[in-house]
């Protein structure tokens, strides 16, 4: 059983995603992170961001089981991140990764921003999570003020626009909702709140294909 949910940045979709795993008993892996990963190395070993043959390189040295989301969930590995996840290549390198931890058994939920699309496009139940931009950037900059990081709703509200323009902007595998995603809006929701809508959206799925909860 696949739980696929995309969404942009900050919108709560890998809260959900984790409490989701939990719930059904399923692997949970956080996509974004293995972009994150790349961009990561690139920086460490001074390589450009747009050199594809590098990335596709990186990819394949990382030991994405031993991911640190510590290390890798500052802003800039984020914004480097953003801007490697156009190279082509180096998707299809990171997808080849993803696909392989979706299909072992007992299944995951992945989240990301073309799960529903092109990473598991047969999952059984497809979440699109958003939130206006306001409410993400209210959360984000909690979040990051949280770790001490100095940043302002301002400029946060303006890295998340950007951000998503070019998410949704890129030629491959843009940010999008697959034309069976249901949509869960988290703007007016507290994350318990969240967490109970999205379970139902998953217990409506798993109803509507019987035998699911055993397969994709
Ligand atoms: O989700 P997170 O903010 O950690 O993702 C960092 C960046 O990685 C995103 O802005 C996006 O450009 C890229 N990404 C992607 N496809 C995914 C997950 C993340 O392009 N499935």
């Amino acid at each position: 059983m696949i739980v696929a949910i995309d969404g942009p940045a900050a919108s709560g979709k890998g809260t959900l995603a984790r409490r989701l795993a939990e719930h059904f008993g399923l692997r949970y892996l956080d996509t974004g992170l293995t972009y994150r990963a790349v961009a990561s190395e690139l920086v460490a070993r001074g390589e450009p961001l747009d050199d594809e043959t590098a990335a596709v390189a990186a990819a394949r040295r990382i030991d994405f089981a031993a991911m640190d989301r510590a290390h890798l969930s500052g802003h800039a590995i984020g914004e480097a991140a953003s801007k490697i996840a156009v190279l082509p290549e180096l998707r299809a390198a990171l997808v080849e990764h993803q696909r392989a931890f979706a299909d072992a058994e007992p299944g995951a939920v992945l989240d990301g921003r073309d799960i529903g699309t092109v990473v598991c496009p047969h999952a059984v139940a497809k979440l699109f999570v958003t939130a206006a931009p306001e409410a993400r950037a209210a959360r984000r900059t909690a979040e990051m003020q949280g770790r001490g990081e100095d940043c302002s709703f301002d400029e946060v509200l303006a890295d998340l626009r950007r951000r998503d323009a070019r998410d949704s902007g890129r030629t491959v595998a843009p940010l999008a909702a697959a034309p069976d995603a249901v949509l869960l809006d988290t703007t007016d929701l507290d994350i318990d709140a969240a967490f109970r809508a999205a379970v139902e959206i998953v217990d409506g799925a798993l109803r509507s294909s019987p035998g699911a909860s055993g397969s994709r």
